[in-house]
């Protein structure tokens, strides 16, 4: 019997920029449904090393794989429709559209229909169940009606997970999602994101140690590029080396 293909199976992953090393010989598996956390200082090459994964940078060297199917010269939009979701930047959505109209145009805009856009959104009664659900999952259904720019930081984020479910992804990228939250936002969408079906893998880059090794199945240490430790959040936990960098004592 064969074993199942990883969600994500990334080996010998080198990212250059000039003379620095951002990204050096990384190589990890992730198993489908699993959470897997990226820990690691600023600098340490966390955000490269998703981008080259998600195909916004081409690696200098090493391969990527989704499902058992190599991706790594697969332009980004390639890699969305095999699968691949991550987080919008917020600046894309439009701030005088309600919640309910953004996420059903971001619907629409991974679907074939695109191209009848000219079409009034509500035509497609599946993309509106699927704006609802949508909005639901992230806890925001009873704002579907509100633009945009009312909402708040906490709920801009959760939007954010919003869009990027949008496009059913198999495999969902999450780049600190609770960065510049105050403790109890953190802690709502740290349960949605705990609470997301696990037909959805998650790869999570995450500073809170708190979220993180609440999240995490395993957490992966990055440092200078390098992968200098993997293992469950116990057994990260009881390192010393992680101790001494995120907990400050041995
Ligand atoms: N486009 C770029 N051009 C040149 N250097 C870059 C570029 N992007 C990142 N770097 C450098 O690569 C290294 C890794 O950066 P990266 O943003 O991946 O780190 P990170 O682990 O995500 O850090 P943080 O926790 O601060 O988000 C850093 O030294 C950074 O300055
Ligand atoms: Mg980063």
């Amino acid at each position: 019997m064969t074993t199942p293909a990883a969600a994500i199976e990334v080996s010998g992953l080198t990212k250059e920029f000039g003379g620095l090393r951002a990204v050096d010989r990384v190589s990890l598996s992730v198993a489908p449904g699993e959470r897997r956390v990226l820990i690691g200082p600023n600098g340490a090459g966390k955000t490269t090393l998703f981008h080259c994964i998600t195909g916004t940078l081409r690696p200098s060297a090493g391969r990527v794989s989704l499902f058992g199917r190599e991706v790594t010269r697969l332009p980004e939009h390639r890699r969305t429709a095999l699968g691949m979701g991550r987080t919008f930047q917020i600046s894309n959505v439009f701030a005088d559209l309600s919640l309910f109209e953004n996420l059903a145009l971001a619907i629409l805009g991974t679907d074939r229909r695109k191209w009848m856009m000219h079409r009034p959104v509500a035509a497609f009664d599946d993309v509106c169940r699927r704006a609802r659900e949508g909005l639901e999952l992230v806890g925001l259904a009873h704002r579907e009606r509100t633009v945009v720019r009312l909402l708040s930081y906490g709920e801009r984020r959760q939007l954010e997970l919003a869009l990027a479910l949008s496009s059913g992804p198999r495999v969902l990228f999450l780049d600190e999602p609770c960065a510049g939250l105050s403790p109890s936002e953190r802690q709502r969408i740290s349960r949605m994101i705990g609470a997301l079906p696990r037909a959805i893998t998650v790869l999570m880059i995450e500073h809170d140690m708190d979220v993180a090794l609440g999240l995490a199945d395993r957490v992966t240490v990055l440092h200078r590029g390098r992968v200098i430790l993997e293992g469950t959040p116990g057994e990260v936990q009881a390192n010393p080396e992680v101790r001494e960098v995120y907990f400050g004592h041995v």
